[in-house]
């Protein structure tokens, strides 16, 4: 049997870290997503030190920008001709409004476009390995999302609570997409689910945390989850057999829980669907 095929994004630190480096120890092919070829060759580096592992390959995409998820799925399809799971999980909160140098809002751009078009653009191989999964992490922040229907990236809104506000509607725009991309694969062999980790310690809060919090971010970290705690849910809807077949549902860590109601409006999710085609022209 051929060894599985991943593609894991968010690898150079946190949750990400961990699932690479377990995912390695269970011999899988793991193909690192990282900002920077130097960010992904270290964690690459920490994984051969770490494992037997040498099918270890990294990747330079800066998920917030459109033309690098091109640029990289180009060159993974040179190499690669299926994908058994694909794992989007990298996220940033800015604390000030940013725009990418494409025009969107960065967290728009990499926690909502850049799952969104990595699970559309990767589907052919996807479906040329199935049964195969693709696992967002999400979070159980989503329920605080609040969309703007005329304007889904808040442009002409406040930025408040130092990105926090969009933070929330990222993780449920995510959401939002699982399920309908989960519509999509019906009959396909791919499925799509999205996982919230639980309160894990990871750099997550680094920009938006103010300074004076952050000696109490030490402490915090000693009783919220490691980053292997957080990573276990994940690995779990990627790899287990319990999972088979599991299409469009949203985990609270192990435990299969319904979404939020508004994950479920069909006339918000269907205008994000058509706004995200015309963001991404796919
Ligand atoms: N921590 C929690 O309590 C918690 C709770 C619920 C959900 N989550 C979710 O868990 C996932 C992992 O987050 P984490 O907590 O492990 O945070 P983290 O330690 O901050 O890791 C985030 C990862 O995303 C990457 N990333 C950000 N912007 C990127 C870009 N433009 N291009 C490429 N990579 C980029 C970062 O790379 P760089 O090093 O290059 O910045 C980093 O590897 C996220 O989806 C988050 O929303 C976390």
């Amino acid at each position: 049997m051929s060894k599985k095929n991943v593609i894991v994004t968010g690898i150079t630190s946190g949750i990400g870290t961990a699932i690479a480096l377990d995912l390695a120890k269970r011999n899988f092919k793991i193909n690192l997503v990282a900002r920077t070829e130097e960010s992904g060759n270290k964690i690459k580096k920490m994984i051969n030190e770490n494992t037997e592992n040498n099918d270890i390959n990294v990747y330079k995409c800066d998920l917030s920008l459109q033309k690098e998820i091109h640029e990289f799925v180009k060159e993974f399809k040179e190499h690669n001709t299926g994908l058994d799971i694909l794992i989007n999980n990298a996220a940033i909160i800015p604390k000030k409004l940013t725009i990418t140098s494409e025009g969107n809002e960065m967290q728009f751009a990499v926690n909502y476009i850049a799952p969104y078009l990595l699970s559309r653009l990767l589907l052919d191989l996807l479906k040329n390995s199935s049964p195969s999964r693709i696992v967002n992490t999400s979070s159980t922040a989503h329920t605080g999302g609040n969309l703007n229907i005329n304007d889904f990236q808040k442009l002409n809104e406040k930025y408040n609570l130092r990105g926090w506000g969009r933070y929330l509607d990222t993780k449920l725009q995510l959401t939002m997409d699982t399920v309908e991309l989960a519509k999509e694969l019906e009959g396909t062999g791919v499925t799509c689910n999205a996982v919230h980790p639980g309160f894990v310690n990871t750099n997550l809060g680094r920009y938006f945390t103010p300074k004076f919090f952050k000696p109490f971010n030490k402490l915090m970290g000693m009783f919220i989850l490691s980053p292997q705690g957080g990573a276990d849910p994940i690995i779990k809807a990627a790899c287990s057999e319990k999972y088979d077949n599991i299409n469009g549902k949203y985990f609270h860590r192990f435990k299969q829980k319904e979404a939020s109601k508004k994950v479920f409006d069909n006339n918000v999710s269907s205008k994000l669907m058509e706004y995200t085609k015309s963001v991404t022209k796919i």
